[in-house]
């Protein structure tokens, strides 16, 4: 059977809310804004409909431009995109969901989004630091909310109609275990790091049994080492199937049925990771077989504090090594370990 382009154009429908939510999508979260907006304007061109932000990424008016230019010039329509954006930690206080959310929407120059995620579970002290920290350097956490009440907030957005959708991210599956227990409007995505090297299979299978669907980011391991797209294993597929190891990666990905953000300054790269095609059944069986290298590179998920970590050289991390945080279910928060300022 042919099935060249199905990748590509797939969108999965959304149990909760409404829409449905492109498989492959662009994330935004670029430091330089020159690049940030020719990688938008591209990805836009190269025909990427799903567009990831955040409040935190500082790209939002940037990606809103980017848009608005591509609505007027009549070569993208609003309902073909699907635009998630993220509350940061300082505001997860119920009375300041909306205002963010408002904030994002001017930024996103949209009358919604597509999906609104809580950016981690972890709250911060309401205010307009987003870095709060102690004397010692520690994190400082707000203790006077509960991700509950957050997500109660969440809700009435979509009451409202800000978001179609709403979701949550950096979440480990306990503690989304807890959310989908009492949610009036379940979490209809959930965005986590997830790469051939951190497949998070129990929390994919988890999200498809509730209809939630799993969004990958960092799908190429954020391009760090040990680097996906030098695996022994999908080099060599890419090989016999004629395509790139980050084709392999991303196709990967969206046959084992979640959606990914993947992100590229590069015109060539952003063309190259749209351009992907099913993987044949042996190629997911050896992927899913012979990988054994596991590693979570970003540490956000512990903390609530951005950043994509090198593991140590000497070995893999296993993720399930790493000792939950107080939001996550008990324990003290492990330090942030010099990890860079991305998220
Ligand atoms: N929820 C969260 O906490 C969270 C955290 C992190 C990220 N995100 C979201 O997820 C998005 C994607 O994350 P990510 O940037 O880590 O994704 P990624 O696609 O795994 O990694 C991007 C890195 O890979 C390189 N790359 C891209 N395409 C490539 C290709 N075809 N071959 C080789 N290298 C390639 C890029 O370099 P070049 O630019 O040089 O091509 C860049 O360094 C972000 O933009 C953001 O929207 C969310």
């Amino acid at each position: 059977m042919f099935l060249s382009n199905t990748l590509r154009d797939k969108r999965i429908p959304l149990a909760y809310g409404a829409g449905a939510i492109p498989a492959i999508g662009f994330g935004t979260l670029i430091r330089d804004p020159g690049a940030a907006k020719q990688a938008i304007k591209t990805a836009l061109e190269v025909g990427f409909r799903h567009l990831d932000s955040a409040e935190l990424y500082g790209t939002e008016d940037i990606a809103g431009h980017a848009m608005r230019e591509a609505f007027e010039a009549g070569t993208v329509r609003r309902k073909e995109m699907f635009v998630t954006t993220k509350l940061w930690n300082n505001n997860h206080r119920p009375e300041r969901v909306g205002p963010a959310l408002e904030a994002s929407l001017h930024r996103l120059q949209l009358d919604y989004v597509d999906c609104y995620l809580i950016h981690t579970p972890f709250a911060f002290p309401p205010g307009d630091e987003q870095h709060p920290k102690d004397e010692h350097d520690q994190v400082i956490y707000d203790t006077g909310v509960t991700l509950v009440e957050t997500w109660r907030a969440m809700e009435s957005l979509v009451d409202e109609g800000g978001c179609r959708t709403i979701g949550l991210s950096d979440i480990r599956l306990d503690k989304l275990k807890e959310i989908v227990a009492v949610a009036r409007i379940k979490p209809a995505v959930v965005q986590v790091e997830s790469h051939p090297y951190l497949p998070e299979w129990e929390l994919l299978d988890f999200c498809h049994e509730q209809g939630i669907v799993l969004q990958a980011f960092a799908p190429l391991g954020h391009g760090m080492e040990p680097r996906v797209t030098e695996d022994p294993v999908i080099t060599a597929i890419a090989r016999r199937v004629h395509k790139t190891p980050a084709q392999v990666a991303l196709a990967w990905a969206v046959q084992r049925g979640t959606a990914l953000l993947t992100t590229s300054t590069n015109p060539d790269r952003i063309r190259e990771n749209f351009d992907i095609s099913p993987l044949p059944d042996d190629a997911l069986r050896e992927m899913h077989d012979n990988i054994a290298t596991t590693v979570r590179f970003n540490a956000v998920v512990e903390t609530g504090v951005p950043g994509f970590v090198p593991p140590p050289r000497e070995a893999s991390t296993s993720p399930d090594d790493r000792p939950p945080s107080p939001r996550q279910g008990g324990g003290s928060p492990s330090p942030h370990r010099g990890a860079n300022s991305d998220l």
